[in-house]
């Protein structure tokens, strides 16, 4: 697995595996007054694109492609980022359906928090999760992320203001180990399923 920064020769590839996997994405995605093909098209990426590099460069954003097995297969989002007393960000994230259930995003995230604690000297790191949204609760369950409240009406997501878990996990809570150890080391099965 490679995470790196986007490109803007991504257009291609993202736009194609985006506009393929509406039905999949879209759930979960912000509102948005544009259709999904204005909104994913190739021409929609050089835009976008260049928000996610000047965020980037201003430093509240890192915006991660996923690579898996050498194709380009997801985003991992690295947001808000705030430094000063707090040193946290937010982590949102999708792959491709061709791909799903074969751990790459867990294994994503936990290179993500990693980074997150090490290089970028953040101390928290958190996502959040409609509750709808079984998949991705299993993605921070695997990680063992703390869950941390409950957000009543948090973000606009597809049409309507939704309630999010919140999960969070700072460097303390990892002993020293890194989050990619802590996976590996993780029992398969879940230790909270069924807590909402
Ligand atoms: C949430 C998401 C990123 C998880 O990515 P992933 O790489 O598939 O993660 P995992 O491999 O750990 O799979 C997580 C769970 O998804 C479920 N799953 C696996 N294959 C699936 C499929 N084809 N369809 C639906 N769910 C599936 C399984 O319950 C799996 O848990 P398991 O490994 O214990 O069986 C992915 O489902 C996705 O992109 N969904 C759409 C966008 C989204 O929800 N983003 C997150 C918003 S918070």
């Amino acid at each position: 697995m490679v995470l790196r920064p986007p490109r803007l020769r991504d257009a291609r590839t993202w736009s194609e595996i985006r506009l393929r996997n509406e039905q999949w994405l879209s759930p979960w995605e912000p509102t948005s007054p544009h259709t999904w093909e204005e909104r994913n098209s190739p021409g929609s990426w050089p835009a976008l694109h260049s928000a996610l590099r000047s965020a980037a460069r201003r430093g509240t954003m890192l915006p991660f492609m996923v690579y898996y097995g050498g194709r380009l297969v997801g985003q991992m989002n690295v947001s808000n980022v705030v430094h000063g007393a707090l040193r946290s960000c937010t982590v949102g994230y999708w792959v491709d359906s061709v791909v799903a259930g074969r751990n790459v995003t867990p294994t994503a995230l936990a290179l993500v928090i990693d980074h997150c604690f090490n290089e970028v000297q953040l101390h928290r790191v958190e996502v959040d999760i409609r509750p709808e949204n079984a998949p991705s609760l299993r993605v921070v369950e695997k990680l063992g992320l703390r869950r941390e409240g409950f957000y009543e009406r948090f973000l606009d997501i597809d049409g309507a203001w939704r309630d999010h878990i919140a999960f969070a996990v700072t460097y303390e809570e990892l002993y020293g180990r890194s989050m990619v150890g802590r996976l590996a080391a993780l029992p398969p099965e879940p230790s909270w399923r069924g807590v909402r």
